[in-house]
């Protein structure tokens, strides 16, 4: 039995299909069963509440071998501790007397920036308490995922522009969410591994999000522009748009660590496991969103 977290979510969703097509039993942990589509509930068994909670998180380890772990990262949490790390004390606390072997989890590219990175530096800590109850854990330590950018897809349609606090050179590590919902299946589905490790996804090539906008020009067949906002900007949006102070302020701290070189530290030894290239995303997901 797998238990699959956030089956309603980008990644979740596609880690869920994954492990359904290769003909596993699965259980889903959901806030709100109504959300799912009738077919699949037919074919899962469903654990309703939020996987913070132990009363929901302890009945839905039962008789389980392996979990798909992702923290929300709620906007509105006080603060990114609270969003990582306390929201997975429970599932800590109740997996080593439970029958669970392997847990993979979804984290943040970031181990070894010794200055404060926000919600990277919270992913990473939650990672530490999970591999700290000594179960076989990979944390699939993820860059920036391309999908951001779908945050912006009215403005993109309406206005053919783009944001971020980040110089349009800089080149950063992007990765594709249904890459990296494909890491975390073929984990799932071959627990022949042991101990505590990271997987880093990085996706196949550096960009900047110059290249980036010529590359969403291309595909979508007219003129799209980057434009850099400034950190204080990006508060105030995360702000204006439901996050705490706590993690508006997390996110500055996770921007400029990326922007003063934290995602390109360490070099990717191989990145053939996070195929799909940023054109490839751009006409799988950007056009037809932007088509609606
Ligand atoms: N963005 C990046 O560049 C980046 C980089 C590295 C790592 N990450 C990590 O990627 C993850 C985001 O994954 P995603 O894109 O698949 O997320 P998503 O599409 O936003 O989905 C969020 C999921 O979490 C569930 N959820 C939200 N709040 C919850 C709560 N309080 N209790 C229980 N469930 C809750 C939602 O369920 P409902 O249907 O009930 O709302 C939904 O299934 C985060 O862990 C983030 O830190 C992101």
């Amino acid at each position: 039995m797998i238990v699959i977290t956030t089956p309603t979510g980008d990644i979740g969703a596609r880690v869920l299909d994954h492990v359904l097509d290769a003909g596993r039993d699965v259980r889903i942990v959901v806030r709100n069963v109504s959300s799912l589509p009738d077919g699949l509930r037919k074919r899962v068994e469903v654990v309703e509440g939020s996987h913070a909670d132990r009363d929901v998180i302890e009945p839905a380890l039962s008789g389980a071998q392996s979990v798909f772990w992702l923290p929300p990262g709620s906007p509105s949490s006080p603060s990114a501790k609270a969003a990582y790390v306390e929201f997975s004390r429970a599932f800590c606390d109740v997996l080593p007397p439970s029958t669970v072997t392997h847990v993979v989890g979804i984290s943040a590219l970031g181990r070894g920036w010794t200055e404060p990175a926000g919600h990277v530096t919270a992913s990473l800590r939650m990672d530490d308490m999970i591999g700290g109850t000594g179960i076989n854990y990979c944390a699939l330590t993820c860059a920036s995922l391309m999908d951001n950018i779908l945050r912006q897809a009215e403005s993109i349609r309406e206005a053919g522009v783009f944001y971020q606090p980040t110089p349009g050179d800089l080149k950063l590590p992007h990765v594709a969410k249904s890459d990296v919902a494909a890491a975390a299946a073929r984990l799932l589905l071959a627990p022949d591994w042991q101990g505590v490790a990271e997987l880093p996804l990085y996706g196949p090539e550096d960009l900047s999000f110059e290249e980036m906008a010529a590359t969403m020009s291309d595909v979508l067949g007219r003129p799209i522009r980057f434009e850099e906002m400034s950190m204080a900007q990006l508060e105030e949006m995360a702000k204006a748009i439901g996050a705490s102070e706590g993690m508006a302020r997390s996110m500055v701290l996770m921007f400029t660590a990326k922007n003063d070189g934290m995602d390109t530290m360490t070099r990717p030894v191989a990145r053939d496991d996070t195929p799909t290239t940023f054109r490839q995303w751009c006409e799988a997901e950007l056009r037809p969103a932007i088509a609606v």
